[in-house]
C-alpha cells in the first residue's frame, strides 16, 4: 500500500520524505492556508522534494473553471495531479483532463454512488472521506470496503486514496482491505512507527549494552 503525507507543510514533507517512505503528497485549500504559503512556490518545492504524485486542488462550479485551473497546475511539474470535487461538472472536467493525459483526483466523495461514477468517468483516483464520515456517526471504513468490492468486480482501474484519515487504525484498516493509498496527516505518519514497547526494549537493551561492556571492561 502507498502513503501519502495530507500536507502542503514543506519543512515536514522534507524532513519526513528522507524516510523513504513517503509515495506522495495530496493537498487541499485549508491545508494551503494552514502552510501560510504562496501557492504556486509551496507545490513547486512540494514537486521538487517528492517523484510521487502531488494532488493539488482548484476552485470552481464548472468543468471549464476547474479544466483552467488543472491546466494551470499540470505547468508547474510533471508530478502534478489536479483535484477536482465531487460534482456532475467536476467528472466533466475529469474525462477532459483524464484524456489530455493530466492525472485526476476527485475529492470529498461520501458514497458508493458517488465512487462509482468518479470510476466511470475514469479518473485516476477516489478521495473518500472516511474521518468526516465517522464524525457524523456514519463508517469511513465501511465505505471502503464498499467501493473496493465495487471497482474489484469491474477491474476499474481508478485508485482509492483513503483520505480524512485521523489515527493509524484507519491505516491499518485500509491495508488490511487492500485499499491503494491512504493519505495521512504528518502527525499520524509518525505515529505509525512508534509502539511504547519498542521504545522500553530499546532504553534496555542501552542500558544492557552499557553493562554488559563495562563488565567486560572489569574482567
Ligand atoms: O485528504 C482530505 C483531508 O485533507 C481531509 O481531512 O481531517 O479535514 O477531514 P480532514
Amino acid at each position: 500500500m502507498k502513503i501519502f503525507l495530507d500536507t502542503a507543510d514543506v519543512d515536514k514533507i522534507r524532513a519526513l520524505s528522507a524516510t523513504g517512505l513517503v509515495d506522495g503528497i495530496t493537498t487541499n485549500p485549508t491545508l494551503i492556508m494552514k502552510a501560510g504559503r504562496d501557492h504556486k512556490q509551496a507545490i513547486i518545492e512540494i514537486c521538487k522534494l517528492v517523484k510521487g504524485p502531488v494532488s493539488v486542488e482548484g476552485i470552481g462550479n464548472t468543468a471549464e473553471e476547474l479544466v483552467k485551473d488543472a491546466r494551470e497546475f499540470a505547468k508547474w511539474a510533471p508530478n502534478i495531479v489536479a483535484k477536482v470535487p465531487m460534482t456532475a461538472e467536476g467528472l466533466k472536467a475529469v474525462r477532459i483532463l483524464e484524456k489530455e493525459g493530466i492525472p485526476t483526483n476527485v475529492t470529498l466523495v461520501f458514497s458508493a454512488g458517488q465512487a462509482l461514477m468518479v470510476a466511470k468517468a475514469g479518473a485516476s483516483y477516489c478521495s473518500p472521506f472516511v474521518g468526516r464520515l465517522d464524525d457524523v456517526s456514519e463508517s469511513g471504513m465501511h465505505l471502503i470496503e464498499e467501493i473496493l468490492d465495487i471497482y474489484d468486480a469491474y477491474e476499474f482501474e481508478t485508485q482509492v486514496i483513503v483520505a480524512s484519515v485521523r489515527s493509524p487504525t484507519h491505516v491499518v484498516e485500509a491495508a488490511k482491505m487492500g485499499a491503494h493509498i491512504a493519505t495521512v496527516p504528518p502527525e499520524i505518519f509518525e505515529k505509525l512507527f512508534k509502539h511504547p514497547l519498542t521504545d522500553k526494549g530499546i532504553e534496555q537493551f542501552a542500558k544492557d549494552y552499557a553493562a554488559a561492556a563495562k563488565g567486560a571492561k572489569n574482567k
